[in-house]
């Protein structure tokens, strides 16, 4: 039986630049989208998944993420004593089991593959899972227990994968098809931001992976490439050379690049529109807006 996929790595270390002012003093996977920070969605996708081991790669400038998982007595005190059981439950999402979470540091900003790399010492002989906060999907599965799923039946590493338009590839891990099976595609090479016009497909890579521990092992060898930074797709890719299984999985659901401004606020609206308490009233304000297109200038 295939080993379970137990853990995963949260590469947190960056310094979201993009969202200048804000991140100066707020890391960016504690940013909120209506109520819950970025990094509170990956968690609840990882645990539907069966994640129990939760490791970020931190740099610093990220202790308020260490503080968001920590308990709060105080505050968790008064509402206990105002009766408010509800604030109480949705506290309780945010706190972690004693020793299910752990931080390892990025001391320098060298690359996702060094990132992940990072972790190679909390992780043993056995699958595990990589998520990347920026990517927020909205799916009635969580993206990360579709994937583990197909895993059961695939082994391997598997990425998960999307098409994007022309325009957008050379922002991405990029997929050389072998085999389109419609939602696992296998995978017989992959590049990490393509220059225009080079890239082998459509299908983007999108932070989500499950990887062999080998992957670790191929971090040791690789050398720099996109951005002059150390690439996990090379890493991944380096398991194709090497004569071993990587598929990508088309995922269902909704992807926001909440990297991205643009992105950051499509994923505001979804989630507004999606809570029943807000749904009215944001839905109405919006059609109102759309009806003065010039309204907000
Ligand atoms: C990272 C990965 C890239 C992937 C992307 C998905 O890039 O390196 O392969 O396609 O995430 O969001 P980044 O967005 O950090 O530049």
């Amino acid at each position: 039986m295939r080993k379970r996929v137990t853990k995963a790595i949260f590469p947190v270390a960056g310094m979201g630049t993009r969202f200048l002012p804000a991140t100066k003093s707020v890391p960016k996977e504690i940013m909120t989208l209506v109520d819950r920070p970025l990094i509170q969605y990956a968690i609840d996708e990882a645990r539907a998944a069966g994640i129990k081991e939760f490791i970020f790669v931190t740099s610093r400038g990220k202790s308020a993420l260490e503080d968001y998982f920590d308990h709060a007595p105080e505050l968790e005190n008064k509402l206990r004593q105002d009766g408010k059981e509800e604030l109480l439950e949705t506290l309780r999402s945010t706190n972690m089991d004693s020793g299910a979470i752990a931080y390892i540091r990025q001391h320098k900003p060298l690359g996702l593959g060094h990132a992940v790399w990072c972790a190679r010492r909390l992780i043993g002989n056995e699958p595990f899972a990589v998520m990347l906060p920026d990517d927020v999907i909205a799916a009635e599965t969580p993206c990360l227990q579709q994937m583990v799923e197909a895993h059961a039946e695939t082994g391997g590493s598997m990425v998960a994968a999307m098409e994007v338009p022309d325009v957008k590839v050379s922002s991405y891990g990029v997929l050389d098809l072998n085999e389109d099976h419609g939602s696992v595609v296998s995978v017989k090479g992959m590049v990490e931001k393509p220059p225009a016009g080079t890239a082998p497909s459509n299908l983007a890579v999108i932070g989500r992976y499950i990887l062999t521990p080998q992957v670790l092992r191929n971090l040791n060898k690789i050398k720099p490439s996109a951005g002059n930074e150390l690439q996990l797709t090379d890493a991944i890719a380096e398991e194709i050379n090497q004569g071993r299984d990587v598929f990508g999985y088309r995922f269902r659901g909704q992807r926001f690049d909440c990297g991205s401004k643009a992105g950051f606020l499509q994923a505001t609206v979804a989630f507004g529109l999606a809570r029943p308490e807000l749904r009215d009233e944001f839905s109405h304000y919006l059609s109102e807006m759309a009806a003065l297109p010039n309204a907000a200038q």
